[in-house]
């Protein structure tokens, strides 16, 4: 099976096709989105929140995204791997972010990184090492507590235009693809025009090159809360709660497992030729 690339990605925004990315954080997950056929897996510290129950992103660390990137790696056959640098893992220059995606690369198997941010040195040191790098724009979770909690960005005018321009120099610092989180459909549309690389949105509405979203999100795994601009494609979580009551309760009243007397037998003569 061939690999989507960042080269098919660029494609298909210079063809007008809109690209499909999902997060995934496991071998199971991933194996069912990759068959689904999306483009791009996005290994998302997203995980420090809907895996590991914090209530930010900044507790992940290197090696959380090494293991979850291993597991997601090989699981998907077709669809590009990216894997987020977490929190503390390139702000300090462009010499630690660049060891920090290279051992998401040759440890964790990645086929790319995403950083967050205008960190333009280290993004620029990361692409020259020909590893792919997403940029990520707007609402950068790793940045809550500057951004004083989850807010849409790039409200004002002021705002909207810095946006622009610090798009315009994350794609000439090399990153081949730019991910827009929460910013107005308006501001989405004119960094998509303005840029060649595709754009990926995730709550910054229709007008990007294709969109993102938590694949816990989508299909309603959980129940926490979730942003207002997620569609829920499924309702597993309930799903999910239904099935393991059906099981505690067959448990409970002996009607799992079902009596099968032939594997009684077969586990009689097993033993019987076991022992000659
Ligand atoms: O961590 C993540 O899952 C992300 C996406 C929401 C874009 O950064």
């Amino acid at each position: 099976m061939t690999k989507v690339t960042r080269v098919d990605l660029q494609k298909k925004k210079d063809a007008g096709e809109r690209c499909v990315v999902v997060t995934a954080y496991d071998y199971g997950m991933t194996r069912l989105v990759d068959e689904a056929g999306v483009d791009a897996i996005l290994v998302g510290d997203s995980l420090g929140m809907v895996v590991q129950g914090h209530d930010s992103t900044l507790k992940v660390t290197l090696d959380h995204m090494i293991y979850h990137t291993q597991c997601v790696q090989r699981a998907a056959p077709r669809a590009q791997v990216i894997a987020d640098l977490p929190f503390g893992t390139f702000q300090q220059g462009p010499e630690l972010a660049l060891s920090s995606a290279v051992r998401l690369v040759q440890e964790g198997g990645a086929e790319g990184v995403k950083i967050e941010g205008h960190r333009l040195p280290a993004l620029e040191a990361i692409a020259q090492a020909d590893i792919p790098v997403w940029g990520h724009l707007g609402l950068t979770p790793q940045s809550i507590h500057a951004f004083g909690g989850f807010r849409v960005q790039g409200k004002n005018e002021g705002d909207a235009v810095r946006l622009v321009e610090d798009a315009k120099r994350v794609e000439d610092a090399g990153a081949s693809l730019l991910v827009l989180e929460c910013i107005p459909w308006d501001v989405a549309r004119a960094i998509t025009e303005a840029l060649h690389i595709p754009t990926i949105g995730i709550g910054a509405g229709p007008h990007c090159d294709g969109q993102v979203l938590v694949i816990y999100d989508m299909l309603g795994f959980g129940h926490d809360f979730v942003p207002k601009f997620v569609r829920r494609y499924a309702e597993t979580g309930d799903s999910i709660v239904d099935a393991v009551k059906s099981y505690a309760q067959e448990v409970r009243d002996g009607s799992f497992p079902t009596y099968d007397e032939s594997y009684g037998e077969s586990a009689a003569k097993m033993e019987s030729a076991e022992e000659h």
